[in-house]
């Protein structure tokens, strides 16, 4: 019998527990009726057991993921009673950082031309790879406050960039763009402004890039990105950039997908053969997850838009080895957007709960008829 997958989940703050019970439901779906050998653990973690009992993420449940898990599913974190979101980046950053999850693989597919928002575009305009540093830059919290609460305070937050950090997600997009057929690939920085860091990005990007002879390597600076993503997103096949700059591109790249509700995502540790690290042992755990928040603003309303947490069990399914129940995932949203079975952020009338149990029996039927 095959080895088991531990999938742990944690649902989280917000719309994060509604839009995770139905992603639930899609990997419980191919667990009892297709028989994908994967257990459940999910975990207890968010804002209400931290003002609980103080609890972010416990050592103990860090090493059990690391050691045992294949994969983490994960809703959303943040809430309005904790408002520095200290429960939130521990959580977070503790699994994207302590997992070492460097690449932050974020597509940007329209799954219907009725939810792309731009004049004369279709779905096919949309299609594009965002692989997004996830272990340094701007989010390492190198820095500190002096005279804080003063009126000469000063804040710093340091842009932490290696050149081992650097060259494995480069690295990582030019072997995506290479095994899935792309002709180029796009890095997107400030080096203009940002003599140092981005320097370093710039020049690390066309040293890699002279090993990939086969894909165009074009370099790009963020801002011009972020207006050319809006006037010819059909331009850009694989983005690579910052944790930064990624972190913003992909909520830019959601809205042309049809919104924060339709974005999946894949936190992962690509091993890469030739580069500046020793191979992994076995295949190392993946974490994902929406690109949404925990949209408070929407809690208890039951509209919360599965789908984005629905593709990321797809990607996960896709992670452990199961790439046709990925496929067949995409698939049953194509057809629900089409068939307006959906919540209203995407042109539907159905409920959170609704819309996911459309399209487990939309992967029902798709089973049977095969
Ligand atoms: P958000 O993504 O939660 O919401 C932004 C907008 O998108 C809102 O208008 C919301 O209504 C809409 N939206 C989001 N998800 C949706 C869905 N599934 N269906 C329909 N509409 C949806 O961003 P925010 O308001 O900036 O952040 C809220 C909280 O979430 C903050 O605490 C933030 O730090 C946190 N956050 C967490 C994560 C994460 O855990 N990975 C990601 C982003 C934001
Ligand atoms: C995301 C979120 C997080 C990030 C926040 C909640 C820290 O916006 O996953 O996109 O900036 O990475
Ligand atoms: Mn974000």
């Amino acid at each position: 019998m095959a080895l088991r997958a531990l999938v742990a989940v944690l649902p989280g703050d917000g719309i994060g527990p509604e839009v995770v019970a139905q992603a639930r439901r899609v990997l419980e779906y191919f667990r009892d009726e297709r028989g994908v050998p994967l257990d459940i653990w999910e975990i207890d973690l968010g804002a209400d057991r931290y003002l609980r009992d103080g609890t972010t993420l416990p050592d103990d449940v860090r090493l059990r993921i690391a050691t045992e898990a294949s994969a983490v599913l994960v809703g959303a974190f943040g809430d309005p009673r904790v408002p520095d979101g200290a429960h939130a980046r521990d959580i977070l950053f503790g699994l994207r950082f302590g997992l070492d999850l460097y690449a932050n693989v974020r597509p940007i597919h329209a799954m219907s031309d009725s939810l792309v928002p731009l004049k004369g575009r279709t779905a096919r305009d949309i299609d594009i790879v965002v692989f997004r540093e996830n272990t340094e830059g701007l989010y390492a919290g190198v820095g500190g406050q002096f005279r804080r609460g003063t009126r000469d305070e000063i804040a710093i937050e340091e842009d932490l960039n290696t050149r081992k950090g650097v060259e494995r997600i480069v690295r990582a997009a030019f072997e995506y763009a290479r095994a899935h057929g792309k002709t180029q690939v796009h890095m997107a920085d400030k080096s203009n402004a940002m003599r140092h860091a981005h320097e370093l990005w710039y020049r690390t990007f066309f040293e890699v890039a002279e090993e990939y002879p086969d894909i165009r390597a074009e370099h790009i600076y963020v801002d011009a990105l972020c207006s050319l993503l809006v006037l010819d997103p059909g331009a850009f096949q694989v983005i690579v950039t910052c944790n930064l700059f990624g972190d913003i591109v992909t909520d830019l790249g959601a809205a042309l997908q049809g919104g924060l509700g339709m974005a999946a995502s894949a936190n992962v540790h690509p091993v890469l053969h030739g580069c500046c690290e020793a191979p992994h042992p076995r295949r190392p755990v993946g974490l994902f997850e929406p690109v949404h928040g925990s949209a408070p603003s929407l809690v208890g309303m039951r509209i919360a838009n599965p789908f984005a947490a629905m593709l990321s069990a797809g990607m996960l399914l896709g992670h452990l080895g199961w790439p046709d129940a990925r496929d067949q995932i995409e698939s049953a949203v194509v057809r629900a957007l089409a068939e307006r079975q959906c919540t209203p952020d995407v042109g539907g009338s159905l409920d959170t709960s609704a819309a996911g149990q459309w399209i487990v029996g939309a992967l029902r039927a798709g089973a049977a008829d095969s």
